[in-house]
């Protein structure tokens, strides 16, 4: 394809910022946008920030599918595949690959095989491609620890930390991990789904093991637990006063022949000062990788979501995970 004629879905804060990244990308052409209430009504160039486009954001997003007939859509709705599975179901009837921020599409398999059999058979049969990517799930503490473990002539373990000051992260991701509320707000909301925390440190898991052929036994994801701010700390969204919920840390492992192989911890919260990426890799050799500070996270969910583009088409039809794709690079 010389032009890839593109439909975003969601015009959320990470919606935005992929159709923004999209829209200055030579070889894509916006030709949709869709939102149920955010922006409908006004010129997706004017939200962009760019000149006029001539494109109206919708609500009816199957409307909008039918009307522009897309090579692509940029998905960023929900992080649930139940959730968002008839909306990629109706945009690959329609002959679109689909690239989509869900957390649990990146590595569908272990939660959902049959949904996952389901869009794979689909694909294949409409001849399209359907990716679920991201920072994380997606790069950090998958994809990129695949591609570490290439210069070991063995792993035994592998251990994944991402520590994030969630002050610059968007609104919606601060309110996800319960920032300001108390510590029995947060565990009801928790409960009650009202929050999510982080999605995704399955699907890393099972992508990894996958990659490396291990045959995992089980996962074990803890319950998220509160970090309470021990100092008053604030964000452009939130002044968090000493006591009150800053964020939350996860934990979660992969057996393998009966022992945690794969450890991630994920912890975000308003204040962290000490932010990182560390990828530990127990083998031979040892491999140890920090990124400091670590990678901006929304920035960086449009950059995958955009610089998959071209290796994902480059991909037979069918469910894709990022390891599937070649290398990728900032195009
Ligand atoms: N994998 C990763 O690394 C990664 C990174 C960042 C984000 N994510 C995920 O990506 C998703 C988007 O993030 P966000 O912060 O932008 O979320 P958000 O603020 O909740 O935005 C989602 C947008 O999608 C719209 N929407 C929902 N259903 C729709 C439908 N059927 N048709 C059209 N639009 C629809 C919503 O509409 P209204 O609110 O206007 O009703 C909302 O504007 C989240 O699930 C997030 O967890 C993943």
């Amino acid at each position: 394809l010389k032009e890839i004629r593109v439909l975003q879905i969601g015009l959320g804060a990470i919606g935005l910022e992929i159709a923004k990244l999209a829209s200055k990308k030579r070889s894509l052409k916006m030709v949709g946008a869709s939102d149920l209430m955010k922006h409908v009504g006004e010129d997706l160039g004017a939200v962009l920030g760019s000149g006029e486009l001539g494109i109206k954001v919708i609500p009816d997003y199957r409307k909008a599918l039918k009307e522009v007939k897309p090579d692509l859509v940029l998905h960023a709705t929900s992080s649930y595949l139940q959730d968002i599975y008839e909306q990629i179901v109706d945009c690959v009837k329609e002959g679109a690959n689909v690239i989509s921020t869900c957390e649990e599409l990146s590595y569908p398999f272990y939660k959902h095989p049959d949904l996952a059999k389901n869009l794979d058979h689909l694909a294949k049969k409409n001849r399209v491609r359907i990716l679920g990517t991201g920072i994380n799930p997606g790069f950090l503490m998958d994809t990129l620890v695949i591609l570490l473990t290439a210069v070991c002539q063995e792993v035994k373990g592998i251990v994944v930390e991402r520590v994030i000051d969630a002050s610059h992260r968007r609104q919606a991701f601060q309110r996800k991990i319960g920032a300001a509320l108390t510590e029995e707000e947060f565990v009801s909301k928790l409960e009650g789904k009202e929050i999510s925390g982080h999605v995704g440190l399955e699907e890393s898991i099972a992508m990894i093991s996958d990659a490396l052929g291990w045959k995992l036994q089980r996962i074990e994801a803890e319950q998220p637990k509160a970090i309470i701010a021990s100092k008053q700390v604030s964000s452009p969204y939130y002044t968090i006063p000493a006591g009150r919920v800053a964020g939350l840390q996860q934990t979660a492992r992969g057996y393998v022949d009966g022992e945690a192989r794969v450890t991630l911890l994920f912890k975000a919260y308003i204040g962290a000062e000490d932010e990182y990426d560390r990828i530990h890799i127990i083998g031979i050799p040892e491999v140890n990788q920090i990124i400091r500070p670590a990678v901006q996270g929304d920035r960086a969910t449009a950059a995958v979501v955009v610089n998959s583009i071209w290796p994902l088409l480059k991909t037979k039809p069918g469910l894709r995970t990022m390891s599937d794709l070649q290398t990728l690079s900032c195009k």
